[in-house]
């Protein structure tokens, strides 16, 4: 099969001798690269998904199943009618067994008992043969798989080790999104599994462009998204280069659960966890980079999860769980599809003995700013700044929101579509002529026992630079922050 980026029906002979049609096996990569259109941290990048979803069998996975399966063919490996086996928990597991079923294999898939109902049931209706070990022994299962090898049952592709599967990215992801975007890619962000998909297409991009940047997304610690993992350096899988990677990005669960939820119901793109950290990565990126075209995978659908409940009602209540600094970017952007007025407050973090801010004005500050915005049915972003030493550190973006909380002056940050009252204080702001007298206006913008300052926003998404930028006018003076 040819895994380019055509979709160029094969020159095969025909039953009738007059046409050809593909097969499900031809249409497997050429998938979609759509434009996120309001979720955004600067309006001066596009944000690009690449709907891996739309293969056959549901992922990203159907690539890397097809191209290990065809590769042992035409190495003589294996022939039609074999046994093929695989240690999978997984969408490669229902990738493979799609493809064992296209070219005529028999398939043998080991995983743990706790795998998903509707997995297996997905695994079984192509034909594939499950075998369970005890819940959560994955080592196990490659162990098995290994042994059967071994004793002649059937032959063991090993996606972890197996060059066919970054080369499947290598010769279809990866010169799709060059296409796609005609060269004008300059950051790619993709979950790291077995990292076949981050392998393949950053070789593929830095032969055309060695400056393209290339972001991996793990787990952060304490972590659990399927399909990827937070890989102690000596269990990497063997088909990672470490030099192909050039930034490492971690993304929580919780963050990428709610940028999941937003992805589907701000973007109309209904994907699974993993793919709501990638969106989460770019997002945080694009708040840091400008005039750039970030690509991120979207690694498969939804409804491959809504066993789990990350889609319910009662998952999307929670929405948003508080944040810390680094997570602000994305946060921000997912406002966009939470109920309006939106507010963001900055706090101290949280103490761990009452789970409230450490800061008494802090504490005092979101009780406050949570029952304000309760009664106007709105939603409030609890940003939570760090601890005392990051206060105080002058090059911390949100060094002045800490700076007005020190000085007993909590800001709550209200952003409005129209950029109004904000606009107007930012031009107030700009014509201050004194860092003090900039901060007299913020304390004059009140309009209640909390004081307000709005945000710019260019009404298609929220601008965090211009926010930083905003902010940082109204400079204060060194004697409130130092606390
Ligand atoms: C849901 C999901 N996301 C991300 C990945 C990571 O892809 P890769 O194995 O190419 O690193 C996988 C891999 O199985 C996956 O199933």
């Amino acid at each position: 099969m040819d895994l380019s980026a055509t979709h160029e029906v094969p020159a095969s002979s025909s039953n009738n001798g007059a046409l050809d049609y593909p097969t499900v096996e031809d249409y497997v990569g050429n998938t979609p690269l759509v434009r996120l259109q309001r979720l955004k941290t600067n309006p001066s990048n596009v944000i690009l998904a690449k709907l891996e979803g739309n293969n056959p069998a549901g992922s990203v996975k159907d690539r890397p199943a097809v191209s290990m399966i065809a590769e042992a063919e035409r190495k003589g490996i294996i022939k039609p009618g074999d046994t093929l086996i695989e240690a999978t928990s997984g969408n490669t597991g229902i990738a493979l067994a799609m493809a064992a079923a296209i070219r005529g294999y028999k398939l043998k898939l080991i995983m743990p008992a706790n795998m998903s109902e509707e997995r297996r049931a997905a695994m079984a209706a192509y034909g594939a043969e499950l075998i369970s070990v005890p819940a959560g022994k994955m080592e196990l299962a490659r162990d098995l798989a290994q042994e059967l090898q071994a004793r002649g049952v059937g032959v063991v592709l090993d996606q972890f080790g197996n060059q066919d599967n970054p080369l499947g990215h290598f010769k279809g992801t990866g010169p799709e999104v060059w296409e796609q975007t005609s060269g004008r890619i300059t950051h790619f962000v993709s979950s790291m599994g077995t990292t076949g998909t981050i392998m393949g297409v950053s070789q593929y991009l830095k032969e055309k462009n060695p400056n393209i940047q290339i972001v991996g997304l793990q787990p952060s610690e304490g972590a659990s998204i399927a399909g990827i993992r937070r890989w102690p350096k000596q269990y990497l899988p063997k088909i990672f280069q470490e030099e192909r990677v050039d930034r490492v990005m971690e993304i929580g669960q919780r963050e990428a659960e709610e940028a999941m939820r937003a992805l589907a119901k701000v973007e109309g793109i209904f994907a699974g966890v993993s793919s709501g950290g990638a969106v989460s990565a770019a997002l945080r990126l694009s708040a840091e980079v400008e005039n750039a075209t970030i690509v991120c995978i979207i690694c498969d659908r939804g409804d491959r999860y809504l066993s789990t409940g990350v889609f319910s009602e009662e998952a999307a209540a929670s929405d948003p769980q508080p944040c810390s600094v680094s997570e602000f970017p994305s946060a921000a952007a997912r406002l966009v599809g939470l109920p309006e007025p939106h507010y963001i407050l900055f706090t101290a973090d949280p103490d761990p003995e009452t789970g409230e801010p450490w800061c008494p004005d802090c504490a005092r500050c979101l009780g406050a700013a949570r029952s304000r915005v309760a009664a106007a049915g709105g939603t409030l972003l609890e940003v939570q700044v760090g601890q005392r030493p990051v206060w105080k550190d002058k090059g911390h973006p949100l060094r002045y929101h800490a700076a007005l909380q020190l000085s007993g002056i909590p800001t709550l940050v209200r952003w409005q579509p129209d950029g109004t009252p904000g606009a107007r204080l930012g031009a107030e702001l700009e014509a201050a002529s004194t860092p003090q007298e900039a901060d007299q206006l913020i304390k004059d913008f009140v309009s209640s026992d909390l004081r307000f300052a709005a945000a710019a926003q260019d009404g298609s998404g929220v601008d965090v630079q211009a926010l930083i930028q905003e902010l940082d006018k109204a400079s204060m003076s060194d004697g409130a922050v130092a606390h």
